[in-house]
């Protein structure tokens, strides 16, 4: 993949953010999400890619997508392509999430993003919609981590790579319900928990870079997030194994659960994934040349939220190339009066 496209991706999570700023507060998950979807649709399909979506977001809750199997890109119709720009072809693979944190956007919350990630052809997982369990670690405790054994015997593991006693431990859980025993088991050995209310790609990145606290990500959230959250931590040189759930060993058994858990068991059977098997990062992301984005649309404790004034707006984006293992944070000033027209309407 040429390093130039990596700043590319990085416009298309500003414009996300941008335009899901607009609804920050509003009460209105659906309208974040469709803003920021149209914004990333219209910036992807400017590059000069034959991109497919293959990690797509709402089918659990039919908000407004980037659907899985979308093509994307100015170089889908390559029979209209000159030979100068068939050259260039570079064809790929996107992951997104063009608002993680959707009820953190709509509420004024911290810590909502805008995520992509990219990988060659066939890099990704294609994962169905549904739940998936996570365990992710930083580059120093790669390795160590095996969802098939019990989490205490985990976590003294990736303490015992980290030369760290165990209330020196820093974890982040979803704050959910089924993660309630979880949360009080690791409190009671000493760890210290971050209990995010929403969002655990932010979480999965914050165990992975070195300017956070955070050693180690557990808990069961979106398979979709876990993808993208795959993808940067194996750009960032980290380990993570995984495990799909069905909706009814999430959210318990009831009518409605248990025919969506038998609609996700059709799915994975048809796309030939193992539920019962714990994946590796490898199974989740095949290789090392992805580029992954972030960018703040409300501040939290991995990245500045969008900050607007009349026509100017500030932005910060992580952005990491896998194959170097380069991490840039970016902050753009920008000025959206001189946007392109179809998004300007998104974002001013
Ligand atoms: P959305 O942006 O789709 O709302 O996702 C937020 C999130 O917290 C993810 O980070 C997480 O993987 C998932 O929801 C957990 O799902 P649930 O809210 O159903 O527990």
């Amino acid at each position: 993949m040429k390093r130039e496209l990596a700043l590319e991706f990085a416009r298309v999570t500003e414009a996300a953010a941008l335009a899901a700023y607009k609804w920050v507060g509003k009460g209105d998950k659906e309208g974040a999400d469709q803003a920021a979807v149209d914004a990333m649709r219209s910036m992807l399909n400017k590059l000069s890619i034959k991109g497919e979506i293959v990690i797509g977001e709402g089918e659990i809750d039919e908000a407004p997508m980037l659907y899985i199997g979308e093509k994307v890109g100015k170089l889908n119709n390559s029979e209209t392509l000159s030979e100068e720009e068939l050259c260039y072809l570079t064809e790929v693979d996107i992951a997104v999430d063009p608002v993680e944190g959707t009820r953190m956007t709509a509420q004024g919350q911290p810590n909502a993003i805008a995520v992509l990630a990219v990988g060659n052809k066939g890099s990704f997982l294609k994962a169905p919609d549904m739940y998936m369990e996570k365990l992710i670690v930083g580059p120093e405790a790669k390795g160590v981590i095996d969802l098939e054994k019990p989490l205490v015997e985990n976590v003294k593991n990736v303490a015992k790579a980290l030369k760290k006693e165990l209330n020196d431990m820093t974890m982040v859980v979803l704050d959910k319900p089924r993660h309630s025993q979880v949360i009080k088991d690791l409190q009671d050995m000493g760890l210290r928990i971050y209990a995010l209310p929403d969002g655990d790609v932010a979480g999965s990145i914050l165990s992975a870079v070195v300017d956070s606290d955070v050693d180690m990500l557990y808990g069961i959230g979106g398979a979709p997030e876990g993808v993208i959250s795959a993808a940067v931590i194996k750009a960032l040189g980290g380990d993570m194994n995984a495990k799909l759930k069905l909706r009814s060993e999430v959210k318990g058994i009831s009518l409605e659960n248990d025919k969506i858990s038998n609609y996700e068991k059709t799915r994975c059977q048809d796309m030939g994934i193992d539920i019962t098997k714990v994946m590796r990062i490898n199974d989740l992301v095949k290789d090392d040349e992805v580029i992954f984005s972030a960018t703040g649309i409300t501040g939290g404790d991995l990245l500045e939220g969008v900050k607007k004034k009349g026509p100017i707006a500030r932005t910060q984006t992580l952005l990491v190339r896998g194959k170097t293992k380069t991490i840039r944070y970016i902050n753009s000033v920008h000025n959206l009066d001189y946007k392109d027209e179809d998004i300007k309407g998104l974002i001013r």
